[in-house]
């Protein structure tokens, strides 16, 4: 079966433990979008790993990993990660395979973020990792690709057209232009080392799937962040959305079976944005801390908030989910009360729908139903029946408001923490 794992809300709703907990039932495993603005985090023998770019199937002995066509990819950034984890094993074992249609992330488009967020009136709060201006390029039809990267010529001609025309915005915006000579043979050593896992990954997808092999889909950031379904203009610029993955690897919708929504059992958000349920309080504070919730690319402290089930009722419609995979629950172990949005306000009236733009994002005020806590250490529990009834009725109230099964449930960092 081919499964989709996929954050419902705005990002690191722990996809990285999820995706890991279930990769070692899966022959691959497929990045399909955004870049290395994610931060995937794994914990397993007492050591904590964090993936940006890499799928977060890599350290599955039998598992093989796929960057596909349109994850935008830092090629030195991706060397640093394969590094930085001894992962060099994965090229000899040809169980990692890097889309040669990918477009390049290059010097001038983190310099261009950079810029664009302090110029703008309206901060989105990227990653600053030049996300959003590589994609730029991509519509704009003037992207380079990770196959220019393995023909020197064609790479140098291609490289210095874009840096003279980007060096005249950035002086634009009073910027110091960027010489791109002094980068190109590091780019041009990074493509040879990687040339053994560059392919078409489209076709090999398909072969793989003809092949019956088990695959799983990684969907990177969360669903609101989707740049035409998310929270616009506060979202990135890919598609972490059920319709990412046909766009991102060439497989149509009959290659996917299934799709596992991820969410916290509260909300994060990091950066700008609408955020209904945020809590500015101590509880929010006492949530970031005993969650952990820094951001694993930037180290921004997220926001912090309740559960927000207007906004999963929307990701679960849009994105057809089959079955929930409830995250970080232990980290509400010490609410006297635990609250969840069931519905909005909006100039007076009910609504139940997640708005559709930025104008009444920002005017609504959530409606709660409060439930009762818990209060003590889920760490012990071994399976859904063995938990206190207080948690018990919460996820019974998320799965019948949804109207999705919740199939895992997570109650510490550990992959073995994970109760079915
Ligand atoms: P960008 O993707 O760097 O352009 O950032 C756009 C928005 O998406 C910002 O609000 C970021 O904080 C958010 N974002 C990007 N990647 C992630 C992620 O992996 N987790 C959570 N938020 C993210």
């Amino acid at each position: 079966m081919n499964v989709l794992v996929l954050g419902l809300q705005w990002g690191d709703e722990g996809k990285g433990k999820a995706i890991d907990y279930l990769a070692h039932d899966y022959d691959v495993v497929v990045r399909f979008q955004g870049g290395h603005n994610a931060g995937h985090t794994i914990h397993f023998d007492g050591q904590k790993h964090v993936l940006h770019l890499l799928p977060s199937g890599v350290f599955s002995p039998n598992t093989v990993s796929v960057i596909a066509a349109a994850v935008v990819v830092d090629p030195l950034q991706l060397i640093e990660e394969i590094k930085a984890g001894n992962l060099e094993g994965l090229f000899c074992e040809k169980r990692l395979v890097l889309s040669e249609s990918a477009p390049l992330i290059l010097p001038f488009h983190q310099k261009l973020d950079n810029i664009f967020e302090e110029s703008r009136y309206l901060k989105i709060g990227t990653t600053k990792r030049g996300i959003g201006p590589a994609y730029e390029d991509l519509t704009g039809r003037r992207a380079v690709f990770i196959h220019d990267l393995i023909d020197c010529d064609r790479f140098r001609k291609r490289v210095k057209a874009l840096n003279d025309y980007y060096n005249k915005l950035i002086e634009v915006f009073g910027g110091e232009p960027i010489t791109m000579e002094s980068y190109i043979d590091a780019y041009l050593e990074a493509g040879e080392y990687l040339r053994p896992i560059i392919d078409n990954t489209t076709y090999l997808l398909h072969r793989f799937w003809k092949e019956g092999k088990n695959i799983l889909f990684e969907g990177a950031q969360g669903c609101l962040l989707d740049i035409s379904l998310g929270t616009y203009p506060y979202v990135t610029a890919s598609h972490p959305t059920v319709g990412g993955v046909m766009i991102g690897t060439g497989l149509s919708h009959k290659a996917l079976q299934k799709v596992i929504g991820i969410t916290k059992a509260y909300t994060t958000r990091v950066g700008e944005g609408p955020f209904p349920t945020e809590l500015t309080c101590a509880t929010g504070e006492q949530l970031r801390i005993r969650g952990d919730e820094f951001g694993s690319t930037t180290g921004r402290p997220r926001r912090v908030g309740w559960l927000d089930l207007v906004a999963l009722k929307y990701a679960v419609m849009i994105n057809g989910v089959d079955s929930l995979f409830v995250t970080k629950m232990d980290i509400l172990d010490e609410q006297e009360t635990i609250r969840a949005a069931v519905a909005y306000e909006i100039d007076g009236q009910r609504v139940e729908r997640f708005p559709g733009h930025i104008g009444d994002l920002i005017k609504l005020k959530p409606i709660y139903r409060d439930f009762s806590g818990w209060r003590c250490d889920l760490s012990n529990c071994r399976n859904r029946a063995a938990l206190p009834d207080a948690a018990r009725s919460y996820l019974d109230f998320i799965e019948n408001y949804l109207e999705v099964p919740i199939e895992f449930i997570s109650i510490g960092s550990d992959r073995e923490q994970t109760l079915r």
